[in-house]
């Protein structure tokens, strides 16, 4: 179907120069018939290819979840996580994507190749509807559901409602499955450290000697133990921390007595703003910066906010030594790390 404005676009002067009030009506262009309008064959042909694009959404559909189920926790490896991870979105990018574009597709060349042909002329007319254009366009709509042909092509129809029906799965699926224990917020308010757990290299696992952090030097660091959590990558969220080694001179204050051992400070790497891994240290300054929004926390003194948005000092993980120099945690945190929450304090 198409539609023509029936005022022509070329300008004609009159023989003194000025423009004539109305320009002659060109009527349409020639109209060419479609192959399908043609030969009954292409028609059958045209309506095949519209089936199957919507066979290509349900079958999308399908993959999706079942993507979503078989590749959801695939391991607790720590090593492997991030490949599994990656997979998975693969995976459930490539089918919500055939899903999507099946419905797209088919419902284009549905409309281009099998609905009738007619060439219209579309008056123009005030904006305002009045009661007799409205009834008009709702009649106009329903010819349209009655020109698709919906209700003779009994395939189709069950093809594009079931690609319909099912495709809202892909959106409700990882909504349902992320509810339940998300709800339990203590949860955020432990991690992993507890006293005696070492302190270990991220993402090697490797306990640090105190002996091996020089002063200026940052470490990324996880609890040695990671690998033994159910959920290591839920942990590790809540657990990263930065190891700094300052002169201990230049310490102005930590926020707990003995907290440090020999200039060596540990604090959450998670940005009390809104998360992000707060991972730049500038050693002149003793100053570790968010990259998302600039949040600039003074190591030297509690990790007290100095610039941006963030409103909290990062947490700080008591440390000290154990028997074979290795550093080890005092305690767990004695805050919950991360963005503010409203049952934060209770
Ligand atoms: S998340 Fe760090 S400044 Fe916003």
């Amino acid at each position: 179907m198409s539609t023509h404005d029936t005022h022509s676009h070329e300008l004609e002067p009159h023989g003194d120069g000025t423009l004539p009030d109305r320009f002659e009506n060109p009527g349409h262009p020639e109209h060419h018939q479609r192959l399908g309008d043609l030969d009954p064959k292409a028609n059958k042909k045209a309506e095949r290819q519209v089936l199957a694009l919507f066979t290509v959404s349900v079958v999308g559909t399908i993959a999706f979840a079942v993507a979503y189920f078989a590749l959801g926790d695939p391991t607790t490896d720590p090593t492997k996580i991030a490949s599994a991870t990656r997979t998975e979105n693969l995976w459930l990018g490539l089918t919500l994507a055939f899903a999507l574009l099946g419905i797209g597709t088919g419902a284009v060349h549905w409309a281009k190749t099998l609905m009738n042909d007619h060439e219209m002329s579309e008056e123009r007319h005030a904006i305002a509807s009045d009661a007799e254009s409205r009834e008009a366009a709702l009649q106009a709509l329903q010819d349209g559901a009655e020109d698709s042909g919906i209700s003779r092509r009994g395939a189709l129809k069950g093809a594009v409602i079931g690609a319909l029906a099912l495709f809202p799965i892909t959106i409700a699926l990882p909504l349902i499955g992320n509810i339940g224990g998300d709800w339990n917020v203590g949860k955020l308010k432990h991690t992993m450290w507890k006293k005696g757990t070492r302190l270990a290299r991220d993402p090697s696992g490797r306990a640090i000697k105190a002996s091996d952090v020089t002063i200026g030097s940052v470490f990324h660091v996880i609890p040695e133990n990671l690998e033994e959590a159910e959920h290591p990558l839920d942990e590790k969220a809540k657990a990263v921390v930065l190891l700094i080694r300052l002169d201990p001179r230049d310490i102005k204050s930590e926020q707990g007595e003995g907290w440090s051992y020999d200039g060596i400070v540990a604090y959450s790497k998670i940005c009390t703003h809104v998360g992000c891994p707060v991972a730049l240290y500038e050693q002149q300054t003793h100053h570790l910066l968010c990259p998302c929004h600039q949040s600039t926390f003074d190591v030297a003194d509690s990790a007290k906010v100095v610039f941006g948005p963030a409103k909290r000092a990062l947490p700080q993980l008591p440390i000290t030594i154990d028997d074979e120099g290795y550093l080890i945690a005092q305690s767990d945190f004695h805050e919950p790390v991360g963005p503010s929450f409203w049952e934060r304090k209770k």
